[in-house]
């Protein structure tokens, strides 16, 4: 079953980026989607531009429902949806930390849900998704609607979604905040800002290369910038011990904060 047409429920940072996604994939048609927003805002005006609806046209009736607004404001953003959904439409919720049993009990019974955790990179089309449902056809279907835009990583416990959305939705940034570090260190060394910036993204770029296209393990690609003895050592030992912790810390707070959604959802 093709998961159009497609109703988009918010269109902020994320719903926007995987619009854009889907749209350069050619997953979607513009004529395919709309979007359900409380106000046009300027991605959406882009949208429309390209013939995307951004209200929805009369007798109109979604077979996907991708929810892409705040999670306090989820369950009523999809009460306001259901009159527009197909009898059997699957509704893929992105949103951090809103259990699947909050919003499926709204549901008609052949509907049925999917939890997505998506990055912005789906933009890209080079996102990464973590999915869970409870049932093969909304796991199945939420799966083929990613697949053309992002990793889709499938995940057995709805509570692993919480480490997804630390992991994957937040690790983003905390890769981009490590990033401009790396570029303050390029400054400290008296690089203009701008310089090191386009450094040190070029260096993400090309570091992303490797892990992307070379199969050994991340142990091994170290290794091999490592020499003993070298440069790159000498930064690593600086690292050692300091990193990982942080990192466990900075992953840590962001799983805590989707608990403490889950828990008001
Ligand atoms: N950003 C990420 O990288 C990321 C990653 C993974 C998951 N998520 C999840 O994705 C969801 C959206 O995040 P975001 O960063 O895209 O937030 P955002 O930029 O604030 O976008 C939310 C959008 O929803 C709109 N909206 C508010 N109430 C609405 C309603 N009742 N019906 C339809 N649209 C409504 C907002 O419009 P106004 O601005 O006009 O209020 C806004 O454009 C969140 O639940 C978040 O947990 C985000």
């Amino acid at each position: 079953m093709g998961a159009a047409p497609v109703l988009l429920v918010g269109c902020g940072r994320l719903g926007a980026a995987m619009l854009r996604g889907w749209l350069a994939s050619k997953t979607l048609k513009p004529a395919d989607v709309t979007i359900m927003a409380p106000r046009v805002n300027a991605a959406m005006q882009g949208f429309a531009a390209q013939g995307v609806r951004v209200e929805p046209a009369p007798q109109w009736r979604a077979r996907t429902v991708v929810l892409a607004v705040k999670p306090k404001v989820g369950a009523d953003a999809l009460k306001s949806a259901l009159p527009l959904l197909a009898d059997d439409a699957v509704v893929v919720s992105v949103m951090a930390g809103v259990r699947a049993a909050s919003l499926t009990p709204l549901l008609k019974p052949g509907q049925s849900l999917a939890r997505v955790m998506p990055s912005t990179g789906t933009a890209h089309g080079a996102g990464v998704a973590c999915l869970h449902a409870e049932y093969a056809r909304a796991r199945d279907h939420a799966e083929a609607l990613f697949a053309p835009i992002a990793t889709v990583i499938g995940l057995e416990r709805e509570d692993d979604l919480d480490a997804a959305t630390a992991l994957c939705g937040s690790g983003p940034a905390l890769v981009f905040a490590q990033v401009a570090a790396l570029a303050k260190g390029a400054e400290a060394l008296g690089i203009a800002p701008d310089l090191a910036a386009r450094m040190a993204r070029a260096t993400l770029t090309s570091a992303a290369a490797s892990v992307a296209n070379d199969p050994r393990t991340l142990d091994e690609l170290i290794a091999e910038v490592a020499s003993p003895g070298g440069t790159t050592e000498a930064g690593l030992k600086v690292l050692a011990g300091a990193l990982e912790p942080l990192m466990k810390d900075a992953v840590g707070a962001a799983h805590r904060r989707a608990g403490e959604l889950s828990e008001t959802s």
